[in-house]
């Protein structure tokens, strides 16, 4: 497919697949998004996931037909894009790999690969006739070899996982009318919070790097071709990487019995007739990583937990586990729950929450055994946001 008379999307999408990384549900699939640059050379940049090489080779040959590939740019090794390097030499044997030192190992370690590699350095280029691809590298977005790829005479930045999304890219690759930034901004969101959270510093850093391109167009590994809101997609990402978030509730909650629910549930009406927005998860019927998308969106996190093994509930925990593994910073926080015969859920989520640096809105909102509205204000509660 033709994103430009050199640029070619030979990428494919996974409706198929249940969870990447045998974790994250992918309730609207996937894709891995490959591209070649055609010029007096060619260059193809990243491959896609094993189960695919047929998609993808044909890809490749219906842009090319016979003609060779002359390198294989690696700008990340995550196997759901460096899984068909070693299936690309078989194919091209001359076609050489070029990549950053540090990936170097890691080509070899999953694909067996140790010959006819070149290893450029930052701000390095490699010109292709027309057509030159420079070379930045961004550590730790996601992984330490991470690097990103630019073509000044294509305004184009071919930039790895950065600025990528959960759900399949569109039929026509590019958004567009029937594809906006708004259509893919929540599994943008999720994809960030889930992949990528844990690195706002390094994506800051790479903002910064990349903050004097003129960029029109934004290859990504992962959903769509960004031309028409690359403004909305490089503010989203600055914003989820300072942590930065808008006024408004994520609440998760689990729930042995229903007492903590219908806590929950009252709770979130209360919110609501606040006019605070409030997005509400029952972490025993959804993965946690829909509300970690709202932990990323929001200022406020509210969970309820019951005590279970005189600890968290486990949904609860590994929630609030995910979040503090991704350093979220700067957010009110308030936990409630119920129990039978000794409290301990909402003293532990408070305690992390202390060390992870959220202001703790109350403490100790708890009550024993089967719900009842004497025993859990929900205004009172909602009073204090
Ligand atoms: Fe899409 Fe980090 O691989």
């Amino acid at each position: 497919m033709r994103l430009s008379e050199r640029i070619r999307y030979v990428g494919v999408n996974d409706n198929q697949t249940e969870l990447f990384e045998r974790q994250w549900p992918l309730p609207y699939g996937v894709s891995y998004n490959s591209y070649l640059v055609v010029d007096e050379k060619v260059a193809l940049i990243d491959t896609a996931a094993a189960q695919f090489a047929d998609e993808f080779f044909a890809n490749i040959k219906s842009e090319i037909g016979d003609r060779p590939i002359d390198y294989l740019i690696v700008n990340h090794m995550e196997p759901d894009h460096s899984a068909l390097q070693a299936a690309v030499r078989r194919e091209y044997p001359a076609c050489q790999i070029v990549t950053n030192a540090k990936a170097v190992p890691m080509i070899e370690g999953y694909q067996g690969i140790i010959d006819n590699i070149k290893v450029i350095k930052e701000g390095e280029s490699l010109s292709l006739g027309e057509v030159s691809l420079q070379f930045f590298m961004v550590p730790m977005v996601h992984w330490p070899e991470t690097m990103v790829t630019w073509s000044t005479e294509e305004n184009t930045l071919f930039s790895g996982d950065a600025f990528g999304s959960f759900k399949a890219a569109p039929a026509d690759v590019i958004d567009s009318k029937s594809s906006t930034f708004a259509d893919y901004q929540d599994e943008m969101t999720r994809y960030y919070a889930s992949i990528v959270g844990k690195y706002g510093s390094p994506v800051q850093a790479a903002l910064k790097k990349l903050n004097g391109l003129e960029i029109k167009r934004i290859c990504s590994t992962h959903g769509p071709v960004w031309e028409q809101s690359i403004s909305q997609v490089v503010a989203l990402y600055d914003r989820l990487s300072r942590y930065d978030a808008d006024r408004g509730v994520c609440l998760a909650y689990g729930s042995m019995y229903g007492n903590t629910e219908r806590a929950a549930l009252e709770l979130a009406e209360a919110i609501k007739a606040k006019g605070i927005p409030c997005a509400v998860h029952n972490l025993t019927e959804e993965d946690y990583s829909f509300a970690l998308r709202d932990v990323f969106k929001y200022d406020t996190v509210i969970l309820g937990s019951p005590t279970y093994n005189n600890g968290i509930f486990p949904p609860v925990r590994q929630l609030m586990q995910g979040i503090c593994d991704r350093m979220v910073k700067g957010r009110r926080f308030l936990a409630f729950g119920s129990f039978t015969w000794a409290a301990a859920s909402v003293k532990l989520l408070n305690e992390m929450a202390a060390a992870a640096g959220f202001e703790i809105l109350s403490e100790g909102i708890t009550f024993r055994q089967g719900y009842s509205k004497s025993k859990f204000d929900a205004e009172a509660i909602a009073s204090l946001l």
